[in-house]
């Protein structure tokens, strides 16, 4: 053991103000909770003990969605934040690549992919889908030695946790990976006074951590805790046994797991550590179970409040219902605020299908085990908010958003579960009931399209004595999984090994220079972009850096500079292509450009071989990226002018600027209103009318966060850190932080001088995502303009509706009937063509009061000339109980409306009558028996009539309709009497 950490552990500083000690409670009465172990107690004390008696940064947690890292779900563990530092690939400029030793207390969700919680929930006592994980890092600094020695002394000196209790696993090795036991860990945890006996040796599964199927990995070493005592519980350890439980996983990171299963070595070792707050705090308060803990005790009261049911009682077991429903909803509910506060909402894939199973899940529970009322679920956001809003303000920010989102949610489910209901009659009243197995096929179907969880579907098929054809489920699920993964897969990137990159690294290979990306000026109202000459010092083939590459092949190419500005911000990478100095016809066209730790890597399929050493002319696609500029300075300007115009309550959720337009997410309760669309793009045109200068400055990271109006998003920002400004100068805005006038943003994207090169900016979309958020689209220059022009087209185009509206509608149903369709199309012009949303919204209103107008015009034209058909028919036929005939008439409703009103002066009659319709060719046939006609159905008539006539038709007993061809309209009348004739009189 290291002597100095020994003994600064074992005389640790004494945290100013907080009591040292806590001791475990036999068992702390649930009202009467001492505050010594109240859970915010407890999460205070790990993260002052780190940081302030072992100089750890304190680092507030990330949110739960992961930043843009594919390979999660969730974030599920405090490290998932610190990975690029782990891999070696953290961005050199950013505050992250200084942290040497971290802590914080992290919000996790474990409710799919590798590390998934869902289905023990509810079951036992101490898995959550939502939980929060303590953490201290080390990256590069100390390691194994003083990693455990912190974590003993906290645990038994300072939490007061007797050391009888503890037990300790260490990696037993693996011999298919050649990795021998952790012996050195072994040792440590002997130094420290961890009897042999206590010292359990356990494989991969137990004792090797890994993040996800890729990602950073190592052995680990694990503290469990025995809530008993006075006992031998080694076998205990790692044994499913409530009783016994890890509270403290200590991982020692030294590997990267690859895509191709291989573990590469990490430039660097490091500490990952995770204790869940939960499990240590019912340690502390003497609880077996996290739900008896002040985490969860006023959640169960308050759902009991709400419930038809009796108290939670704790009990776990096949017949314990209602307490596993008590558990499942207190557990879901913390995870539905965490997830929604954070931008997660329920939706159809992904980390959001989750959700929306989990809300459905806790829904169902709530109202059908604990009896509660519709509602009852976002009523208990307040008390998840309150338990966790001083850790979290974000929840208590969110609330009133989260409670929206649940209920809109749950009437969806509520009404797609009386859907389910129907579907599941209606197959049960077609299926052959001797066999009792439900087709495999609707079951999917209600868990794909109506969203329930598989259980659900089982249990309420079992309510109705049947059950799913499980081999064909699983079958379909195996199917979709497959898909899913196939899709998921469709984005190819150049996986750039973090081996290669710490290659680089150790090969001195500096990192890219790309200053020139900001390097650009104007000339005589043109945008000038520098030439760029570079040199290629490293290629990768996708596996491993090479010397060289061959004609047709994919590969990464690292320059020493480039122009090229990566993927990053939510702007989209820079296209354009380079040219070997000694080949300068053969371009070389670069599809993704993207950063890794420190480098760009252009992505290219090689026009030619390339060599490292080569010297290459980089040549940028000009006009891509002067439009990238505009759409990125509008949208700044857009997120100030929607902030002005809405409120100080608008917050940016997302955005992506392209070429061709830029795409805004924002939270706002509601859709803006036609006078909010028109203030918001007046705002913005103001100032680019004003032709104010764009101001960048670089600034340290924490003078930057001084400015009041500044607009940031979840983002981890170098330092120092771009400051973009519109009209003030961003040093006049570190002067005078207080002002408000204008737009100012943390941004590494590429900027306009000034606002009048942007033109124009039109709103083209605007609508919810999910309630709370909204996203508009916008699009700038020549795009705005004719978008302008699209919408004065259309307003023309439907003005000239309105002036013919009366004058074509009223007498000839021909015309009334292409005006109707007329009125169709504009409206669907109007809402497909990118033009101003205001005016969309307008021109909606007035083409649905036209369309209403027309229609009614057409049906008043076709009774009328229906009922001169009908009297003609009628005059030439007389009163007959079999009555078919043809009339000359264009429409089947026409058709349809003739035989209604000979029906109405027949009530007797069987009716059909046959149109040669002269533009198409095609027979029109209409028919209507009497109500009580028992020897023909319409249907049957038509249907039979028809597909004589090679064609379809269709109905109701009494009324039908269908469409056939043939010249011979006669011999057509003829067989559809003999047919009816055949069928009376039986
Ligand atoms: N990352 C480790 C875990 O989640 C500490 O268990």
């Amino acid at each position: 053991m290291n002597r100095l950490v020994h003994r600064s552990l074992s005389s640790p500083r004494r945290v100013a103000g907080s009591p040292v000690r806590f001791l475990v409670r036999s068992a702390c009465a649930q009202s009467a909770c001492p505050p010594e172990v109240r859970a915010t107690r407890v999460r205070r004390t790990f993260l002052d003990f780190f940081q302030q008696q072992h100089e750890h940064r304190l680092v507030p947690s990330s949110p739960v969605r992961p930043r843009g890292d594919p390979s999660l779900l969730f974030v599920n563990a405090g490290m998932n934040q610190f990975k690029p530092i782990l891999l070696g690939t953290v961005d050199p400029r950013s505050n992250m690549a200084s942290y040497r030793r971290v802590v914080n207390s992290q919000k996790c969700v474990r409710a799919g992919g590798k590390h998934n919680d869902l289905e023990d929930v509810g079951k036992d006592v101490y898995h959550h889908t939502f939980f929060e994980m303590l953490g201290n890092w080390s990256f590069g600094d100390y390691f194994k030695e003083e990693a455990c020695a912190m974590a003993w002394s906290l645990l038994t000196e300072h939490y007061g946790i007797p050391d009888d209790r503890l037990y300790v696993s260490y990696f037993a090795g693996d011999t298919t990976l050649g990795l021998g036991a952790d012996e050195e860990t072994r040792q440590i945890w002997l130094d420290i006074g961890v009897p042999p006996t206590r010292l359990l040796p356990f494989g991969m599964k137990e004792n090797f951590w890994e993040m996800g199927d890729t990602g950073p990995c190592g052995p680990c070493t694990e503290i469990h805790y025995d809530h008993v005592g006075g006992r031998d519980a080694a076998l205990l350890v790692n044994a499913d046994c409530p009783d016994v439980v890890e509270i403290w996983n200590l991982v020692f990171m030294q590997y990267s797991r690859e895509a191709d299963l291989q573990l590469r070595v990490l430039p660097q070792r490091s500490v990952d550590t995770g204790m869940g707050l939960e499990r240590l705090v019912s340690v502390l308060q003497g609880k077996r179970s996290n739900y008896d803990t002040d985490l969860f005790v006023p959640l169960l009261d308050a759902i009991h409040q709400r419930s038809g049911v009796g108290p939670y009682g704790g009990r776990t077991g096949a017949q314990a219902h209602v307490d596993m429903a008590y558990r499942v909803v207190a557990d879901h509910v913390r995870t539905l605020v965490v997830c929604i506060a954070d931008g997660v909402h329920p939706g159809m894939s992904g980390a959001e299908l989750v959700l929306r199973r989990i809300l459905r899940r806790a829904v169902r529970f709530f109202t059908e085990v604990l009896r509660a009322p519709q509602g009852a679920l976002a009523s208990l956001v307040p008390t998840v908010a309150h338990s966790l809003g001083d850790v979290y303000p974000e929840l208590q920010h969110e609330a009133d958003r989260v409670m929206d989102v649940i209920n809109e949610n749950e009437d969806h489910f509520l009404s797609s579960l009386q859907q389910g209901s129907r579907l599941i009659r209606r197959t049960l009243d077609r299926m052959d009931h001797k066999h009792g197995v439900f087709p495999a096929s609707v079951a999917w179907s209600l868990h794909r399209d109506l969203g329930f969880p598989l259980d659900l579907v089982d249990l309420m098929l079992e309510e109705r004595g049947v059950s799913v054809d499980r081999h064909q489920l699983d079958q379909l699920i195996a199917q979709n999984h497959k898909m899913a993964a196939e899709h998921s897969g469709a984005r190819s990137q150049l996986a750039v090994g973090v081996v290669s990159l710490a290659e680089l690294q150790q090969l001195g290979v500096s990192h890219t220079d790309d200053c020139l990306k900001y390097e650009y000026r104007v000339e005589q109202n043109s945008y000038v972009f520098p030439a760029c000459r570079a040199s290629v010092v490293a290629l990768f083939d996708g596996r491993t850096l090479v010397s060289h590459v061959m004609q047709g092949q994919r590969c990464g190419v690292v320059l020493d500079r480039t122009s090229f500005y990566a993927e990053q911000g939510g702007q989209s990478a820079d296209r354009g292509y380079f040219v070997r100095d000694d080949l300068q016809e053969v371009p070389f066209s670069v599809e993704e450009v993207f950063r890794a730790g420190g480098y760009v890597i252009h992505e290219v399929i090689a026009a030619d071989t390339l060599k490292v050493g080569d010297r290459v002319h980089v040549h940028l696609d000009q006009a891509h990226r002067l439009a990238c500029m505009v759409n990125h300075t509008a949208t700044h300007m857009l997120n100030f002018a929607l902030r002005k115009v809405l409120g100080p309550s608008v917050e940016q959720r997302g955005s992506h600027v392209s070429a061709d337009r830029l795409r805004f997410d924002f939270s706002f309760k509601g859709s803006l209103s036609v006078a909010q669309l028109q203030q918001v793009e007046e705002c913005v045109n103001k100032m680019v009318l004003a032709n104010q200068a764009v101001h960048v400055q670089e600034v340290p990271l924490h003078s930057a966060m001084t400015i009041t109006g500044l607009r940031t998003v979840d983002e981890v920002y170098p330092d120092p850190v771009r400051v973009v400004s519109v009209a003030v100068p961003v040093s006049e805005l570190l002067d005078n932080p207080t002002d408000r006038r204008t737009s100012v943003e943390l941004c590494c994207g590429t900027h306009l001088l000034d606002t009048a090169t942007i033109h124009d900016l039109v709103i083209v979309s605007e609508k919810q995502l999910v309630r709370g958020i909204s996203r508009v689209i916008a699009v700038t220059g020549q795009g705005a303009s004719q978008a302008r022009e699209a919408g004065q087209s259309l307003l023309q185009d439907v003005d000239s509706l309105s002036a013919r509206m009366t004058s074509s509608t009223s007498t000839c149903l021909n015309s009334a009937q292409s005006f109707a369709k007329e009125v169709g199309m504009v409206s669907d012009a109007v809402d497909n063509t990118p033009i101003p949303q205001w005016l969309r919204g307008e021109l909606q209103a007035r083409l649905r009061s036209l369309q209403r107008r027309s229609n009614t015009s057409v049906r008043k034209l076709e009774t009328r000339e229906a009922a001169v058909k009908a009297k003609a028919v009628l005059d030439n036929n007389g009163h007959k109980d079999l009555l078919v005939d043809s009339v000359e008439a264009e429409s089947l409703s026409v058709v349809m409306k003739a035989v209604n009103q000979l029906s109405l002066a027949l009530p007797q009659s069987h009716v059909m009558l046959l149109a040669h319709q002269r533009h198409s060719g095609k027979v029109l046939c209409a028919c209507q028996v009497p109500k009580d006609s028992a020897a023909l159905s319409a249907s049957a008539w038509a249907v039979a009539v028809c597909r004589q006539l090679g064609g379809e038709g269709g109905g109701s007993t009494v009324v039908a309709r269908g469409t056939g061809s043939t010249d011979d309209i006669t011999e057509a009348l003829r067989w559809a009497e003999e047919f009816a004739r055949r069928n009376i009189n039986g």
